[in-house]
């Protein structure tokens, strides 16, 4: 009975916080479809889905509590989890033996990651495996020319017999690098200059596997995991968490409040507050207390608490805009003024009256601004006002009615501006577009074309 009612079980919570069709669930052969959970959770390769010939594998359920030699991401955003010659893809389903996936690999492996080095396109997006001296480049399932090599040249200066190892991206690291693990030692890799610096973490050693996902940082070890600063090799508070709670699918585990991810979930259909691109490509949609990263469709999509990016940040945001690096928070009458950089720190002197610094009285629905422009268009129920950022003091400069009883969130982007209603939203080619076009263009869904919800 017991057994009986664990799959309906899970089949229950997964439609209750995915709002999706139960059979969407099962053999999903999209790598791309990414879920919607409170922790990283993605589809994985259709073989995942327990075929007869692997119901031998069954006596090493992951939920079991495995210490996984290495944890990546491929080049798709599909999670590998590896354990001497077993291969997990994804957050459920059984195992496969390593080979099929890497087929020049053979027994167990030492460490993994995705490596992020466009400065060098013949290895971004490659698969690193290190296993005792030797490392392995793999894309598309396909051992890369010259490898596998010595681990000391291709990374001069990096121990064998690693424990684990993460790429980070410039940007989270000062420049694009590898950190590598070993015992209590960990590595800093400059992937430009070959330059490595060890660094004294104390509370980041003994990792057996690490891991990055949506520019968090992970260290595992044994069931236990903790993220990291990659910088500083700080460890965020609540940790150690277990990972049957987060990084698998186990009976009767996980985490989250799930009435309110069904609210404020990914594919909820409910309004969002706010959304704005950076000058990095990141683009942020805003609901309630939490943020989502559009652009990381590809690793999945997973909602973060706004206070974890911007401290002084609680409670639900009105609108946002970046300028010159910085994002304009507008929350009731306040604007709260951010520089965007690997932190995201507040500028002295903020909060500040919304009429202080722009010349509006708060509160309004939504604001954006194009590109290089210097021009800020805040909707306020039904009109848009313009404000030129190089003027002082700031001041409205011109005012449009527009034909919307309501706007709840705007943003521009490379696709021109876009004008968020409900769960719908419209797309104009410029503010002018906005302002004058008397005909209501096509609607688009905002949780199917810019969420991959299924509906
Ligand atoms: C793949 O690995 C398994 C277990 O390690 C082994 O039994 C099998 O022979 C390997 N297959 C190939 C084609 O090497
Ligand atoms: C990936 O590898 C398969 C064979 O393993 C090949 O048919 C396919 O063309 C490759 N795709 C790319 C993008 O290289
Ligand atoms: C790391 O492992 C060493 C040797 O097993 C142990 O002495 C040390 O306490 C461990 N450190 C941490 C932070 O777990």
């Amino acid at each position: 009975m017991r057994l009986l009612s664990l799959p309906l079980c899970l089949s229950w919570v997964l439609a209750l916080c995915l709002a999706a069709p139960p059979h969407h669930k099962e053999g999903h052969s999209d790598p791309y479809h990414k879920e919607d959970h409170a922790h990283p959770d993605q589809h994985g390769h259709p073989d995942q889905h327990s075929h007869p010939e692997h119901s031998h594998h069954h006596d090493f359920v992951r939920c079991s509590g495995i210490e996984f030699d290495a944890i990546t991401l491929d080049e798709h955003g599909v999670t590998y989890f590896i354990k001497d010659d077993h291969l997990w893809k994804g957050y459920r389903g059984s195992s496969e033996f390593i080979n099929q996936t890497f087929h020049e690999l053979h027994g167990s492996i030492d460490a993994a990651f995705r490596m992020h080095h466009k400065v060098k396109p013949e290895d971004h997006d490659r698969v690193f495996i290190f296993k005792g001296d030797h490392v392995w480049s793999f894309y598309n399932h396909t051992l890369e020319d010259g490898f596998p090599k010595l681990i000391n040249s291709e990374f001069p200066g990096i121990p064998y017999e690693l424990d684990a190892a993460v790429e980070c991206p410039s940007g989270e690291c000062n420049k694009d690098a590898v950190l590598f693990f070993k015992g209590s030692h960990v590595y800093s890799y400059d992937l430009l200059t070959h330059v490595v610096k060890e660094k004294d973490w104390p509370a980041v050693m003994n990792c057996t596997s690490a891991f990055r996902w949506l520019e968090h940082y992970y260290c595992f070890q044994g069931t236990k995991f903790q993220r990291f600063h990659p910088v500083t090799g700080q460890v965020s508070e609540g940790y150690p968490k277990d990972v049957r709670d987060y990084f698998m699918k186990c009976p009767d585990r996980g985490h989250g409040d799930k009435t309110r991810e069904a609210v404020f979930g990914r594919c909820s259909g409910k309004p969002f507050d706010a959304f704005t691109a950076d000058d990095e490509g990141k683009v942020y949609a805003f609901r309630g207390d939490y943020f989502l990263r559009l652009d990381t469709k590809r690793d999945g999509y997973h909602y973060w608490s706004i206070t974890s990016n911007w401290k002084e940040l609680h409670d639900h945001i009105n609108a946002v805009f970046t300028w010159d690096h910085k994002m304009y928070f507008i929350q009731g009458d306040q604007v709260y003024i951010y520089k965007s950089d690997v932190h995201y720190t507040l500028v002295e002197g903020y909060p500040k009256p919304v009429e202080e610094e722009l010349g509006v009285k708060g509160p309004v629905d939504a604001a954006f601004l194009c590109g290089d422009s210097h021009v800020v268009h805040i909707i306020q129920g039904k009109r848009m006002l313009v404000v030129d950022m190089l003027e002082t003091p700031r001041k409205v400069v011109r005012e449009w009615p527009l034909h919307f009883d309501h706007v709840d969130a705007a943003m521009c982007g490379p696709e021109g501006i876009r004008v968020f209603i409900g769960d719908i939203y419209y797309e104009y080619g410029s503010p002018m577009l906005l302002a004058t076009s008397k005909m209501e263009p096509h609607p688009h869904k905002t949780r199917k074309e810019l969420l991959g919800c299924d509906n």
